[in-house]
C-alpha cells in the first residue's frame, strides 16, 4: 500500500498481508494482518522493526520512497520473532552499516535467527536513551514476555510515539492505518481481543508490568506491529482499559468446571453429562457446563477452559488415537497457567481406546485426575453410574483441595 506519513520526520513503511489466515500454526486469522514497520528520519536516520521475510521488496520500496537505504544509521528490532525479523538479514546484505539495536536477550536471538554468529548487535538497556539529533531522542524499555523475553518499547518523545511491537496488536489488515480511519471497528475489536487471548494470556503479570510503563509514559500514539495505529482520544484509552480488564484477575463467583468433548455417536456425550451430574452433586454451586466441541466456537472454548477451576476432556478413540477436534482444543491449554489444575479425561472407544491415555500423555503439568474414565461402545447403566462416581471423586477432589 506504500508508505504512508505519520508525522513530520515519521512514516510507516510496513506492508500488508491481507490473505493469511492463520498465524502461528494454530491462530485463525479472518482478517489478514499487517507486519507494521516504521522510519524515523532526521539527523539519524533509525527504522523501527522489519516485516517478515517474504514481503522484503514491499518494505523496501518503502522505506526507498523516502530516503535512500545508505542513509539508515539503526534498525531497532523490538522483537525477534520471525514476522518481524525475518527481513533483517537481506537488510543489512544491502545496507551493512546499519547498527541493529535490541534488547540483551534480542541480541542473543538474532544472531541464531540470522545464523551469523558476529552480527553486529548493540544490546541496549532498560531505561538508555540514544540521541538522535539536538532535540530528538529515542528510549528504550524492557517488556520481557510481551510477549518473548526479548520484546521492548522504543519511545520517540519529540512526537510522544510509543512504539510496542505486538502489544496492542491485533492480526487486522486495515489499509487505512489509523484507529479514526478504521471502518469496521467491530471486527477489530474482534480480533483485538482474539490476539490478546493467543498471545498475552500467559503473561499476565508481565501485561500488568507493560500497562505501568505505558501509563507513565503516557504516549500520544502507540504503534504496534499489526493491525490498527492507536491514537489518544480514538481507541488508545479503550485499548489500555481493555487490557487491564482482561489482565485483572477477576475472583470468579463459583468454582468453573467446563467438561468439552467430542462424540461420534453419543456415547462420549452420555459419559460427560453423567460425570457432569456427578460433580454437581458434590459442588452444588459450582457452573458445571457441557460442550460440543464441534457445536461450539473454539475461542471462547479455549478462554473457558485457561480460565475454568478444572475441566474435563472427553474423546472418542478413532484409529487408535482421540480425534483432531480434541487435539485442537489441548493445543490451547494454557501450559503456564494450567501447572497443577485438575484436569479429568474421558471417553467411549469401540476397540482399543488410545484416546483416553493419548491425552492424559499430552497433559503436561496440569494434574491428570486418576487415570481417567473410559467406557466401551454404549455406556451401560452401571457404567453412567461409575461415569456418576467418577465425577463425585473429581468434584470431591477439588472441594478437597479450595
Ligand atoms: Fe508479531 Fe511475536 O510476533
Amino acid at each position: 500500500m506504500g508508505c504512508i506519513q505519520l508525522k513530520s520526520e515519521v512514516y510507516f513503511v510496513g506492508v500488508l498481508n491481507p490473505f493469511m489466515r492463520i498465524f502461528d500454526v494454530i491462530m485463525r486469522t479472518e482478517y489478514g494482518t499487517s507486519y507494521n514497520a516504521h522510519l524515523i528520519t532526521g539527523e539519524k536516520n533509525v527504522l523501527i522493526d522489519t516485516v517478515h521475510e517474504n514481503y522484503f521488496d514491499e518494505y523496501i520500496e518503502n522505506i526507498r520512497s523516502v530516503i535512500d537505504l545508505e542513509k539508515i544509521d539503526f534498525v531497532v528490532m523490538n522483537h525477534c520473532e520471525p514476522d518481524h525479523s525475518g527481513s533483517l538479514s537481506k537488510l543489512l546484505k544491502l545496507v551493512p552499516q546499519i547498527q541493529v539495536l535490541a534488547s540483551t536477550a534480542g541480541k542473543i536471538y538474532l544472531r541464531h535467527i540470522t545464523n551469523d554468529p558476529n552480527l553486529n548487535v548493540q544490546a541496549v538497556k532498560d531505561g538508555e536513551v540514544l540521541q538522535l539529533g539536538a532535540e530528538t531522542s529515542l528510549q528504550f524499555f524492557n517488556a520481557p514476555f510481551l510477549h518473548w523475553p526479548d520484546s521492548m518499547f522504543t519511545w520517540f518523545p519529540q512526537e510522544k510515539i510509543l512504539f510496542t511491537c505486538d502489544f496492542f496488536g491485533a492480526h487486522f489488515c486495515e489499509p487505512r492505518l489509523l484507529d479514526s480511519h478504521t471502518i469496521h471497528l467491530e471486527l477489530y475489536e474482534q480480533e483485538f481481543k482474539k490476539y490478546f487471548d493467543a498471545i498475552f494470556s500467559p503473561f499476565i503479570p508481565y501485561v500488568q508490568k507493560g500497562l505501568e510503563t505505558i501509563k507513565q509514559i503516557d504516549p500520544d500514539i502507540v504503534c504496534t506491529s499489526h493491525g490498527i495505529i492507536l491514537t489518544k482520544g480514538i481507541y488508545l484509552q479503550k485499548a489500555i482499559l481493555q487490557y487491564e480488564q482482561w489482565s485483572s484477575k477477576i475472583p470468579q463467583p463459583r468454582i468453573k468446571i467446563p467438561l468439552f468433548l467430542c462424540t461420534a455417536y453419543g456415547n462420549t456425550r452420555i459419559l460427560a453429562e453423567s460425570i457432569a451430574k456427578g460433580i454437581q452433586s458434590v459442588l452444588k454451586e459450582a457452573d458445571i457446563s457441557v460442550y460440543d466441541i464441534n457445536q461450539s466456537d473454539i475461542y471462547e472454548l479455549r478462554e473457558n477452559m485457561n480460565n475454568s477451576d478444572a475441566f474435563l476432556i472427553g474423546s472418542p478413540t478413532i484409529n487408535k488415537d482421540a480425534v483432531l477436534p480434541v487435539w485442537e482444543m489441548i493445543c490451547a491449554v494454557d501450559a503456564i497457567h494450567s501447572k497443577g489444575k485438575p484436569v479429568g479425561v474421558f471417553g467411549s472407544f469401540g476397540w482399543s481406546g488410545e484416546a483416553v491415555p493419548a491425552i492424559i500423555g499430552r497433559m503436561l503439568k496440569a494434574a491428570v485426575f486418576e487415570e481417567g474414565y473410559t467406557c466401551r461402545f454404549v455406556p451401560s447403566q452401571e457404567e453412567l453410574h461409575e461415569a456418576f462416581e467418577y465425577g463425585v471423586r473429581f468434584a470431591s477432589m477439588i472441594s478437597t483441595k479450595s
